[in-house]
């Protein structure tokens, strides 16, 4: 078995546990503490260490993944869709480091629950390109080809008919616009549409809350490309993130972070 803690941080809600990155089980209960109000970065350190804390502690040499609503190269956060614009050019891995006290494997949201859903969900043992959006706040992506995680694709920002993907597709625009199943899903058919045109993807999965509604909209979308739902859900962030941090960095070591 091996074990790694997952941190997925989102717009609302901050949630980690301990798991086996082996078999894709939680072996802590999910914990879950609110996002702080204006989503700082001081103040979302602050709440990740006490997520740790309620976890008990994680022990020497545990690997640790977090993963982040925004495009993150080399450790640094690159962009502020739905987040505060204090994390435009920080050095989001190195802050961090320094606030727990070890090595972290920091990822973005989409890319970590794309690649849990190849490990352990939807698309296991599935070659070729899987594509997995998340249909949220925003639209996350992740590109997977044979298993590899192609990180930071951000197709959830294509510009279809001169606006962002996101704004016009994502859950929040169904809720913002109070759009019926039937207009959403219409949105849904010319961003898939595009993805497909310009990909050609082997199977798209789809992510967020609103996956579990899925059998709402998945019949009105008439796809070349097979479409499941992902099956991981609320955990695939936390898997996902743990994963990666074993796979990527797997010599990584660090000192306990224990409850104070
Ligand atoms: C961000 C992505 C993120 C996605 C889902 C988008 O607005 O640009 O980085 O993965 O939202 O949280």
């Amino acid at each position: 078995m091996t074990k790694a803690l997952g941190i997925d941080i989102g717009g609302t809600g901050i949630k980690g546990a301990i798991v086996d990155v082996d078999s894709g089980e939680l072996l802590t209960e999910r914990v879950k503490l609110p996002t702080p109000e204006g989503g700082s970065p001081k103040a979302i350190v602050a709440t990740v260490l006490e997520l740790i804390e309620a976890l008990g502690g994680v022990e020497a040499g545990i690997p640790v993944g977090i993963c982040f609503p925004a495009v993150v190269h080399n450790g640094i956060t690159m962009s502020a869709a739905n987040v505060s614009h204090e994390w435009i050019g920080l050095e989001a891995e190195k802050l961090f480091e320094k606030g727990l006290g070890r090595e972290i494997h920091f990822v973005n949201d989409a890319d970590a629950a794309g690649y849990a859903e190849v490990r352990f969900g939807a698309a296991k043992g599935v070659n070729g390109l899987v594509l997995l959006t998340t249909l949220g706040t925003g639209i996350g992506t992740a590109l997977i080809y044979n298993g590899v995680l192609v990180p930071n694709s951000e197709l959830g920002h294509l510009e279809i008919g001169g606006k962002d993907a996101e704004h016009k597709a994502a859950y929040s625009a169904k809720e913002r616009e109070d759009l019926s199943w039937k207009r959403w899903a219409g949105r849904l058919q010319k961003y898939y549409s595009t993805l497909e045109a310009l990909f050609s993807p082997d199977l798209f999965i789809v992510g967020g809350g609103v996956s579990k509604n899925y059998e709402q909209f998945f019949p009105l979308l008439d796809l070349k490309t097979p479409i499941l739902p992902a099956v991981l859900r609320n955990n695939a962030g936390i898997l996902g993130a743990a994963a990666l941090a074993v796979t990527e960095n797997a010599a990584i070591v660090g000192p306990n972070i224990s409850p104070k």
